[in-house]
C-alpha cells in the first residue's frame, strides 16, 4: 500500500501518521521516552526535524522501516532473565498450579525472540516431566517471532542459563545454539498486540514481563485488567523486576511473592 503524508509538523501529527502506517498506536506509551527514543533514531537516519521525510522513507524502505519498529519495541531479552525468580516459579508456583489441573496453560505475553517461553519448557521438561501444559508466545513485533519459530541464538543469549539446561535442549550448530525439538513441541508462538487485541481465557500462568515500562498508567491499568480476566481462578501473573501492581483491589490479584500474583 502507498502512504501519501500531508506535511507533518508535530510529534502529534507524526503518531498518528505512524499508527496509519503500522497500526501501532503510540498514545498508548510514555510521550517523554518515545519522544526520545524516536527523535534520536530520526536524527541518527539523517531526517532530523523532518516527520514527513521520514514517515515517506519508512513507508518505501522496508529495512528502514523494521529498524525503526525494533527500535520503538525494544526487544531486549535473555533466558533465564533475572534468575532467582525463575527459582521462585519452579519450587512456588508451579508445585501449587500443579496441585489443581492439567494440562496447564502458560503464556509469555511480549516474549521477544522467544527466550522466555523456552525458559518455562526447560523447567517443565526438567523438573515437572510428567505434566502436560502448552505455551503460548505473543509479541508485536514479527520478525523476533521469525526468530522464536526458528530458535536459534547466540551463547550471549545464555548469560544465566544453568550449564546443564544448555547442554541437554540445546544443539550447537555453526556456533549457535539451536533448541530441540523436546522444548519446542508445547509452543506456538504468534503476532498479537496487548493494548488492542482480544486474549485467550484459561491461564494458568501469564508472565508478561519488561514490556509495560514505556506504556502509560492508563495503558497498564487496561492490560492488567485484561490479564486478570484472563486466568483461571488462582493462576497467577508473573511481572517484571521493577513492576509492581500495588492497590490495584478491583483485580483481585493478591502478592505471593516478589513479582509473582495470584488471582
Ligand atoms: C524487552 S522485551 C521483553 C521480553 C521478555 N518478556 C523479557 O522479559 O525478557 C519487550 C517486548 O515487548 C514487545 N512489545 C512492546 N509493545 C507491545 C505490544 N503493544 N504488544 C505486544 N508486544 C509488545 C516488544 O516487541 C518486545 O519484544
Amino acid at each position: 500500500m502507498t502512504y501519501t503524508f500531508q506535511d507533518i509538523k508535530d510529534y502529534e501529527q507524526f503518531i498518528k501518521a505512524f499508527h496509519s502506517l503500522s497500526g501501532l498506536d503510540l498514545n498508548f506509551y510514555k510521550e517523554t521516552q518515545m519522544k526520545r527514543r524516536i527523535n534520536n533514531f530520526i536524527s541518527i537516519r539523517g531526517y532530523a526535524g523532518n516527520y514527513t521525510g521520514f514517515l515517506k522513507a519508512l513507508s518505501q524502505d522496508s529495512q528502514l522501516y523494521d529498524a525503526f519498529f525494533k527500535h520503538l519495541t525494544i526487544n531486549v531479552t535473555q533466558f533465564f532473565r533475572d534468575d532467582k525468580l525463575w527459582g521462585t516459579l519452579r519450587e512456588k508456583i508451579i508445585p501449587e498450579l500443579n496441585k489443581k489441573r492439567a494440562p496447564l496453560k502458560f503464556w509469555s505475553a511480549g516474549c521477544s525472540a522467544g527466550q522466555e517461553a523456552y525458559t518455562i519448557a526447560s523447567i517443565m521438561a526438567e523438573y515437572f516431566p510428567d505434566t502436560t501444559f502448552s505455551i503460548l508466545g505473543t509479541d508485536i513485533d514479527v520478525n523476533v517471532l521469525k526468530q522464536a519459530k526458528e530458535g536459534i541464538y547466540e551463547e550471549r543469549d545464555f548469560a544465566s542459563t544453568p550449564r546443564p539446561v544448555l547442554d541437554k535442549y540445546f544443539t550447537l550448530v555453526n556456533r549457535k545454539y539451536q533448541v530441540k525439538d523436546i522444548l519446542k513441541k508445547n509452543i506456538t508462538f504468534k503476532e498479537q498486540n496487548l493494548l488492542t487485541d482480544h486474549f485467550e481465557k484459561g491461564m494458568d500462568l501469564i508472565a508478561c514481563r519488561n514490556v509495560v515500562i514505556y506504556f502509560t498508567d492508563e495503558a497498564k491499568d487496561i492490560l492488567y485488567q485484561k490479564f486478570a480476566d484472563s486466568l483461571n481462578p488462582r493462576g497467577f501473573l508473573f511481572t517484571g523486576s521493577t513492576e509492581h501492581i500495588f492497590g490495584k483491589t478491583h483485580l483481585n490479584l493478591k502478592s505471593v511473592s516478589s513479582f509473582f500474583y495470584q488471582k
